[in-house]
């Protein structure tokens, strides 16, 4: 019998449910960050940090890891199982690259580069604050986190370049996990695309309005904000 870690449609389907996982997370993220953008003070922000250390919510981060491990896993295990069933040919069906988006097609190294960018974001907050408390150290003022990281017009538009990374792997990536669950007839193919990209779109345009409003903060080009 195929097993659900082991067959190619078991892999797709652990790659789907975490990477839905993963998105709700986002969501959440995304929201609480937008406090920072709606109250100058910083108090709000502040607050849903301090919400945030509570060690009932402390319980989701290994869980929350969990997720974005075995995703990671899986996506190394499918990509290179893809290739040995290509062997040399570059798509298993020779018209598959004029059907598929530039994001289906980049998947893989898309993944990197949002990676990459979660190492460094990692390093900027969390590190700081949630790692420092666990080690008994001093924890860092959110507030204070964003002023420095975003008080950088480089490190700001580097935020900006991954925002549109995640993007691309993710619009794909939400419309296929709905693929692979089986909600893909006929009817739904192009809708699922249609709210993959209104979806995601509003998910990243409300990271990148934090990161943008943050560093307009510090570089005083804010006149309401
Ligand atoms: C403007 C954009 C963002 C800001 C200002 C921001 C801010 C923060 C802050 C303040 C923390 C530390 C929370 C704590 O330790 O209590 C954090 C943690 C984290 N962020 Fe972000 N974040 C942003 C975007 C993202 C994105 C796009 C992702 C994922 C792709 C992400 C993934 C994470 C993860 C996995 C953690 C650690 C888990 C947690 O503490 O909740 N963040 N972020």
């Amino acid at each position: 019998m195929a097993n659900i870690f082991t067959s190619s449609i078991g892999k797709k389907l652990i790659m789907s449910i975490t990477g839905l996982f993963l998105i709700l997370f986002l969501i959440l993220h995304m929201s609480l960050n937008l406090t920072s953008v709606f109250d100058a003070s910083g108090e709000t922000f502040q607050a849903v940090c301090d919400f945030m250390a509570l060690p009932i919510v402390g319980i989701m981060v290994p869980i929350l890891a969990a997720g974005f491990v075995i995703h990671i896993i899986y996506a190394f295990i499918l990509t290179i199982s893809n290739k040995k069933a290509r062997g040399t040919q570059r798509y298993a069906v020779p018209n598959k690259a004029a059907t598929d988006s530039w994001s289906a097609r980049n998947m893989f190294i898309l993944g990197l580069i949002v990676l990459l960018g979660i190492a460094l974001h990692l390093t900027d907050f969390w590190a700081k604050m949630q790692l420092a408390d666990w080690a008994g150290g001093e924890v860092a003022n959110p507030n204070d986190l964003m002023a420095a990281t975003f008080g950088s017009l480089y490190v700001t538009i580097l935020y900006v370049v991954w925002f549109a990374a995640l993007w691309f792997h993710l619009t794909h990536g939400f419309w296929s996990a709905f693929q692979t669950i089986g909600w893909n007839n006929e009817k739904w193919f192009n809708r699922w695309k249609w709210i993959a990209n209104i979806f995601v779109t509003i998910i990243m345009f409300g990271f990148a309005v934090t990161a943008i409003v943050a560093h307009c903060r510090v570089a005083g080009y804010c006149c309401c904000c």
